[in-house]
């Protein structure tokens, strides 16, 4: 990925982090976009000191303005864009579809689902301007699968798979792959807080993974990258389930 530029939106922690430091690791120049300004710069700073070039730029994905912004920036520093992670989502408490609240829902889905078609509708122009290159949005197994008490965040989801396959297809002859990946359980400080207000799910949630364990960030940012990498040249339109065994689990008797 040398002379490659590569942006993560919410690649300020957890699984952007490790995407961020993944690209650099393949030599990249990196763009951390986060809404979190301190947390942008701590990643930045992390590549710089492993010798990496990086800039850190603060962006609220559901923010059309900052989106923009983010794009001048990539573009009045580097020139281009190349290899993108579209990460942040924003999801809700809790609660079952019928007490979903209209801002918790509208919260989610401008975050979400409006801030990857965002994202998406200033990326593309410029990765093909910029002689081509590939985008992985970050999904998950809720959006395939649904997620009780999750409506919001499944449907969101859900949503960026199918605008995932409509950009895929079309710019698959303008130079641009697009594909998802799909985690299940990711160690990452959103889930640490998810499963402290919730104690009582914490070895269920364990459980569901075949492999009794949640996901490193590392482990789902290898995948992101992958598929940005030319050894994934042939690979658009597809959603990548990362999942430790998920899927495969709920056919599994424990004998
Ligand atoms: N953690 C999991 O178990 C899990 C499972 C499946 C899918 N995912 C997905 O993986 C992705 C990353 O999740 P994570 O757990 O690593 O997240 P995280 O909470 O650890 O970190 C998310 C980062 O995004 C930033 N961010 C939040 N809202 C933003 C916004 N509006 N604009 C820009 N930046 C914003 C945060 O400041 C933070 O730096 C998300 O799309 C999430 O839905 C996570």
């Amino acid at each position: 990925m040398r002379g490659k530029v590569a942006l993560v939106m919410g690649g300020g922690a957890g699984t952007g982090r490790a995407t961020a430091l993944a690209f650099a690791r393949e030599g990249a120049r990196v763009v951390v976009a986060d809404i979190n300004e301190t947390l942008a710069q701590k990643t930045a700073g992390l590549i710089q000191a492993a010798g990496g070039e990086a800039l850190a730029v603060r962006a609220d994905m559901a923010s059309a303005a900052d989106i923009q912004a983010v794009m001048e920036a990539v573009r009045s520093t580097w020139g281009g864009l190349h290899l993108v992670s579209n990460n942040a989502a924003a999801a809700p408490p809790n609660k079952a579809l019928t007490d979903i609240t209209e801002e918790e829902w509208d919260r989610c889905m401008s975050v979400t689902l409006r801030g990857v078609w965002l994202c998406l509708k200033h990326e593309l122009p410029l990765i093909e301007a910029s002689g081509g290159g590939a985008i992985v949005n970050v999904a998950s197994l809720s959006g395939l699968r649904g997620d009780p008490h999750q409506g919001a965040y499944a449907a969101a989801k859900g949503g960026v798979l199918a605008l995932s396959k409509t950009a895929a297809t079309e710019y698959a002859r303008r130079g641009v792959r697009v594909n998802t990946v799909c985690p299940g359980g990711i160690a990452t400080m959103g889930m640490e807080f998810y499963l402290q207000g919730m104690p009582e799910l914490r070895q269920k949630t364990l459980d569901v993974h075949a492999m009794g364990r949640l996901a490193e960030p590392a482990e789902i940012a290898d995948a992101v990258v992958y598929l940005c990498s030319d050894r994934a040249s042939f690979i658009t339109g597809h959603d990548l389930v990362v999942d430790g065994g998920v899927l495969v689990r709920s056919n599994v008797i424990d004998l």
